[in-house]
C-alpha cells in the first residue's frame, strides 16, 4: 500500500505525465489564462516602450546636438528652422551660421544668446518634452491598470483551479476506505488538501504564464539591442549565461535554506499540536521536564534554520540583485567610449542600461521558478497518489436503494485480516430480526472488527456477510449504513452545537424529533441545563461534557436516525455510576424493536440479551444465554467470575 510520500521529497522539476494532468485542471479556465497571458504581453511591451520614450526625449529634445566638421574642427551644433533662423540672424549675425542650406548654432554659442531667445529657439523641444512626459505618465498608468486586471484574473484563475482540486480531494477522501486512515497520519492528509494545493497555485500563478513571457521578452530584447548597437548587445548577451548561472547557484542556496526552515517549522508545529492536545498525559505523568528538553532542541533547530535563512537573505539576495550592476558598469564604460567616438547617442546608452534590468530579471528568476516547479511536481505527485487511491466502492453496487429491512444478520464462514494476520477465522453466526445479542471476549478478540465488517468499513477476504439474506457486497454502503446505528466508546463530537451534533447537520430532521430522541435516552434533562440548551456549542470535541453525557448524546444520535440494526460497542465502558442507571435505561428503550448487537466489557450489562457469543482469538468459542453459559463453566464463566471478584474488591 502506498504511504503517500513524505513531505519534502523532491524530484524532477518537470514531468510531462504530471504536467498533462495538471493542465487538465486548468482547462476549464483556459480562456482566463489566455487573457491573462495576453495582458502580460501587453504590459511587457508597455514596460519596454517607456525607456524608449526617454531615449527619444534625450536624443531628440534634451540633447539634440549633432556633430559636424567645420574647418577641420568637430563641433556640436543645433539645427534651427529657417523662419526662426532668419529672425535670430538679424539679432545675432555672428552666431547663426549655415551649412548646405541649413541654419545652425553651435552648442557653445547657445549660451551667448538671450534667455528669451534661447526659449524660443528650443520651444519645440520643450513642447515635445512635455508630450513625452505625459505619454510616459499615461503608459505608467496603463501598466498600473492592466497589471491590476492581470493579477486579478490570473489569481482568480489559479484560485479557482485550486478550489476545484481541493473539492475533488475532499470528496475523494470522504470515500476512502478506512485502512487509508489507519495508515496515514491525519496531518499528512490535511497537508494534501491545504499546503500541496497551495504549491500548485503558485505554479499556475507564476510559472506557466511567465515562462511564455520570459521567452518572448528575451528574444524581443535581444533583437532590439542587436539592431541598436551590436557591440553593446554582445556585452549583454555574453554576460547573460554568466549572470544566470551565478544567480541560479545563489538562489538555489537561498531556497534550500528556506526549505530547511519550513521543514523545521512544520516539525515544531507538529510537536506543539501533539503535546498540547496530550497535555493531560504530560502533566499526569510529570513529563514537563522531558518535554521542555525536547522542545528546546526542536526550537533550537528552528532558530538555526531561521538564522541561516536570514543570513542568506541578507547576503545572497543583494548579491544576486547587484549582479546586473557589474554589467551596467561595463556598459557605462564601453558605451561612454562609443558616445565619445560618436558611434552611439546618449539615449541609446540610457536605453541599454534600462533594458539590462528587464533582460536579467527572467534569468535571475529562473532558479526560483525551477524550485517552484520542483515543489509543484512533488506536491502534484502526492496529490495524484492520493486521488488515485481506489475509493471504497469501485464496482457499482447492484442495490442502490435499500428501503425497509427486517434486520437479519448472517456471517457465513467469514475470514478477515487487516494486514497479514487473520483477525476473524471462519466466523459464522446468524442474528434473527429483532434479536438482541452480545459479543464478549478479551481485548483483541475481534469484536470491533465484526462491526467494521458489517458496516463495510473493511471488506472481507473470504466468506459472506448477509443482511436480510442479501450479500452486503451488493449493497451501496451508504444505503447499508442508513440502517445501522452505532454507538462507540469514543464519541466524536463536531465543533457545532448539541442539536446539530445529534442530527449531524441533517436539517430535514425536525428539532422536535431530536428532542424526542434525547428525552427517550435521558439526555434531554442535562442538555436543557446547559447555558444555551440544544444550541450550546460543543467545545474541543466535547471536553467540557462528561463522558456519560457524551455517551447519551451518541445514543440520541443513533436513535434519531431510527436504524433497524443497533450496535453498541463498549458504549458503557467508561461511565460513572451516576449516569450508568440512565444509560442502562436508555439502552433498554433503544434496543426495543431493533436487531441489536451489544459489545460489552462489563458483563453485568448484558445479562438480559437473548444470545451471548463468546469470542476468543477471532473465533466464537461459546454461545448461549447467560444462564446456560454460567452452567457450562467455560470461558464466559471465568470472565464473569473474574469481573465479579474485581468489582467485589472495589
Ligand atoms: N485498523 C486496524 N488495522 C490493523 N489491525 C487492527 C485494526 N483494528 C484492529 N486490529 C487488530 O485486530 C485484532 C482485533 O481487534 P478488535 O476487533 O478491535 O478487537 P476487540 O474489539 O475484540 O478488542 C487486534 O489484534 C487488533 O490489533
Ligand atoms: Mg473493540
Amino acid at each position: 500500500m502506498n504511504q503517500f510520500y513524505e513531505e519534502e521529497i523532491l524530484g524532477k522539476a518537470y514531468d510531462s505525465r504530471i504536467m498533462k494532468r495538471l493542465l487538465k485542471y486548468a482547462k476549464p479556465y483556459f480562456r482566463y489564462l489566455l487573457f491573462a497571458l495576453l495582458l502580460i504581453i501587453i504590459i511587457t511591451i508597455l514596460k519596454l516602450i517607456n525607456p524608449y520614450i526617454i531615449k527619444t526625449a534625450i536624443d531628440k529634445n534634451i540633447n539634440p546636438f549633432e556633430v559636424i566638421k567645420v574647418e577641420n574642427k568637430e563641433i556640436r551644433v543645433y539645427y534651427i528652422e529657417d523662419n526662426l533662423a532668419k529672425t535670430l540672424l538679424k539679432k545675432y549675425p555672428s552666431l547663426i551660421k549655415s551649412l548646405n542650406g541649413k541654419y545652425y548654432i553651435s552648442l557653445e554659442d547657445i549660451q551667448k544668446i538671450d534667455i528669451k531667445d534661447r526659449l524660443s529657439l528650443r520651444w519645440k523641444n520643450i513642447l515635445n518634452l512635455q508630450k513625452a512626459a505625459l505619454l510616459y505618465l499615461l503608459i505608467i498608468f496603463m501598466i498600473f491598470f492592466l497589471t491590476y486586471i492581470q493579477v486579478y484574473v490570473l489569481n482568480l484563475t489559479s484560485q479557482k483551479i485550486i478550489y476545484d482540486l481541493r473539492k475533488e480531494l475532499f470528496q475523494h477522501i470522504l470515500k476512502l476506505p478506512m485502512r487509508i486512515f489507519d495508515r496515514n497520519p491525519v496531518g499528512r492528509l490535511v497537508t494534501r488538501v491545504t499546503n500541496d494545493t497551495e504549491t500548485l497555485q503558485q505554479m499556475y500563478n507564476s510559472v506557466i504564464t511567465s515562462l511564455v513571457v520570459d521567452i518572448f521578452l528575451l528574444t524581443g530584447l535581444s533583437i532590439v539591442m542587436l539592431t541598436l548597437n551590436w557591440k553593446l548587445a554582445i556585452i549583454c548577451l555574453i554576460s547573460l549565461p554568466i549572470v544566470g548561472y551565478i544567480s541560479f547557484l545563489f538562489k538555489k542556496y537561498a531556497r534550500e535554506a528556506y526549505r530547511a526552515f519550513r521543514i523545521r517549522l512544520a516539525r515544531l508545529n507538529a510537536y506543539l499540536a501533539e503535546h498540547i492536545s496530550g497535555m493531560r498525559v504530560t502533566q499526569l505523568f510529570a513529563r514537563e521536564k522531558e518535554n521542555e528538553k525536547e522542545f528546546r532542541e526542536i526550537n533550537n533547530l528552528l532558530l538555526q534554520a531561521t538564522l541561516r535563512n536570514v543570513f542568506v537573505n541578507a547576503i545572497f539576495r543583494p548579491i544576486v540583485s547587484a549582479l546586473g550592476s557589474f554589467v551596467s558598469a561595463f556598459l557605462i564604460f564601453f558605451g561612454g567610449l562609443q558616445i565619445m567616438g560618436n558611434q552611439i547617442s546618449l539615449g541609446t546608452l540610457f536605453l541599454f542600461i534600462s533594458y539590462l534590468g528587464s533582460f536579467f530579471q527572467p534569468i535571475q528568476d529562473l532558479a526560483e521558478k525551477y524550485d517552484i516547479m520542483q515543489d509543484a511536481m512533488a506536491s502534484a505527485e502526492r496529490i495524484f497518489l492520493l486521488l488515485d487511491e481506489p475509493e471504497h466502492i469501485t464496482e457499482t453496487p447492484k442495490i442502490t436503494v435499500l428501503k425497509d429491512i427486517k434486520g437479519k444478520i448472517e456471517f457465513k464462514n467469514v475470514w478477515f485480516a487487516y494486514d497479514n494476520e487473520w483477525v476473524l477465522k471462519d466466523l459464522s453466526f446468524t442474528i434473527e430480526p429483532g434479536e438482541k445479542v452480545a459479543f464478549v471476549g478479551h481485548t483483541g478478540a475481534g469484536k470491533t472488527s465484526i462491526i467494521n465488517l458489517l458496516t463495510r468499513f473493511y471488506d472481507i477476504q473470504k466468506g459472506e456477510i448477509l443482511i436480510d439474506d442479501i450479500n452486503i457486497k451488493e449493497i451501496d454502503p451508504k444505503e447499508l449504513r442508513k440502517h445501522i446505528g452505532i454507538v462507540l466508546q469514543d464519541v466524536h463530537l463536531f465543533a457545532t452545537n448539541i442539536l446539530q451534533n445529534i442530527r449531524l447537520n441533517r436539517d430535514d430532521i425536525p428539532e422536535e424529533k431530536v428532542i424526542e430522541a434525547a428525552k427517550l435516552v435521558n439526555a434531554d434533562k442535562f442538555i436543557r441545563e446547559l447555558p444555551q440548551g440544544y444550541y450550546t456549542p460543543v467545545q474541543e470535541r466535547g471536553a467540557t461534557l462528561s463522558s456519560g453525557q457524551r455517551q447519551l448524546i451518541a445514543f440520541a444520535r443513533a436513535l434519531v436516525f431510527d436504524p433497524k440494526i443497533l450496535i453498541l460497542d463498549e458504549a458503557t465502558a467508561n461511565i460513572d455510576t451516576e449516569t450508568e442507571k440512565l444509560i442502562q435505561d436508555a439502552i433498554e428503550k433503544l434496543i426495543k424493536g431493533r436487531t441489536s448487537i451489544i459489545i460489552a466489557h462489563r458483563l453485568s450489562t448484558i445479562k438480559n440479551v437473548d444470545t451471548i457469543y463468546v469470542m476468543h482469538k477471532g473465533k466464537i468459542v461459546e454461545k448461549g444465554s447467560h444462564q446456560e453459559l454460567i452452567k457450562k463453566k467455560g470461558l464466559y464463566y471465568h470472565l464473569y467470575k473474574l469481573q465479579s471478584l474485581n468489582y467485589a474488591n472495589i
